[in-house]
């Protein structure tokens, strides 16, 4: 299918890092522009475990979105090892948590008050998958003896599968997913399973970050796998399979604390989200698929009803800026000073 122009019902961003204070105001503008709804990553400093915190947080995004009145940010609580699943399970039942987030300790950013082992909150799971509330998992195991592009993968057979074991009826979404082995998991296993992916991960692989002098833009986590893993993951993602929809993972951190001597993980895609997942299917000839993926796998799998309005985008280049924001909150985004195919229409 070749266009000139695109309409799409409004899709939703199904993993989002907002952060907080200065850094929030910047950045979620970028993602309400885009998306109607977005799943809220939790683990700002400190992390969002209580209702109560999820409640106040939603207040700050809302407010740092104004401009954008109809934009919906879906809470998640972070997950740790004394959570109280009671206030949990409230959370979700008074529409406050849409979902709970595993961050193995250890395992990224702000993770440190992550799970140090998934028996830990088995009574948290277990109410959970009562409730039909998602779990969404970063799925990388954190043993030093593991080797960092085999972590996601060790994942899958240490952790998710005796999980699914124990609680074969849990809601689970494998969060940005970056292998073969995570796309044919996830294709394998029951409806209740499903994947984000992000457009990072079907652009680049680890020779883009490598190769030719090393690119801290381009390091987050899970890391990009060799090229064999982006092509599946390319592939699952225009599949129009119901099991995979939109997660950009847009994870802000300043030009300061990226290129540095000990760089933070994340890739800001937020300024152009929408248009790098549609340069990419049209690479792969499937702009017919697009919209499954990005506004109707991900609602039909949560339980929430598709959106009602529309976007268009046309098929016109435009440069990506090399920085935004200002001062220490200067931001490189995704592709920076490169020309990109695709243009949100703005009304
Ligand atoms: O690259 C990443 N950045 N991966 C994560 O899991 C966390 C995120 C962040 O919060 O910066
Ligand atoms: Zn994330």
């Amino acid at each position: 299918m070749t266009a000139d122009s695109i309409t799409l019902i409004k899709p939703d961003d199904w993993h989002v890092h907002l952060r907080d204070g200065e850094m929030l105001k910047q950045v979620a503008p970028y993602t309400a522009r885009q998306f109607a709804r977005a799943i809220i990553m939790p683990n700002l400093v400190p992390p969002v475990t209580t209702t109560a915190m999820a409640v106040d947080y939603r207040r700050r995004i809302l407010a740092a979105t104004r401009d954008y009145p109809d934009f919906q940010p879906l809470m998640t609580a972070y997950l740790t090892d004394d959570i109280d699943y009671e206030d949990l399970i409230k959370g979700h039942q008074q529409g406050v948590f849409t979902a709970a987030k595993l961050y193995p300790a250890g395992a990224t950013t702000n993770s440190c008050h992550g799970v140090t082992d998934i028996k830990n909150i088995f009574p948290a799971l277990e109410a959970m998958q009562k409730q039909g509330m998602p779990l969404l998992v970063h799925g990388e195991v954190v043993d030093n003896d593991i080797d960092i592009f085999d972590r996601e993968a060790c994942f899958i057979d240490t952790v998710l599968q005796p999980l699914l074991k124990d609680m074969p009826e849990l809601k689970v979404v494998f969060e940005h997913i970056t292998t073969q082995d995570a796309a044919d998991f996830v294709m394998s296993a029951g409806d209740n399973i499903a994947a984000t992916i992000t457009a990072h991960h079907l652009q680049i692989n680890r020779n883009d970050m490598l190769v030719g002098g090393i690119k801290p833009h381009y390091y987050c986590l899970p890391v990009a796998k060799r090229e064999l893993h982006r092509q599946a993951l390319r592939q699952a993602a225009t599949s129009g399979h119901k099991k995979f929809f939109l997660g950009t993972d847009t994870a802000p951190h300043a030009v300061g604390d990226k290129e540095s001597a000990c760089g933070c993980a994340g890739i800001f895609t937020a300024p152009h989200a929408i248009e790098h997942y549609a340069q990419v299917f049209e690479e792969e000839n499937a702009l017919n698929q697009l919209e499954t993926f990005a506004s109707i796998n991900g609602p039909n799998f949560y339980g929430l009803p598709i959106n009602k309005d529309r976007i268009t985008l046309i098929k016109e280049s435009q440069h990506v800026s090399e920085i935004v924001g200002n001062n220490d909150l200067s931001l490189s985004p995704f592709k920076a000073g490169e020309t990109l195919v695709w243009q949100l229409h703005s009304d």
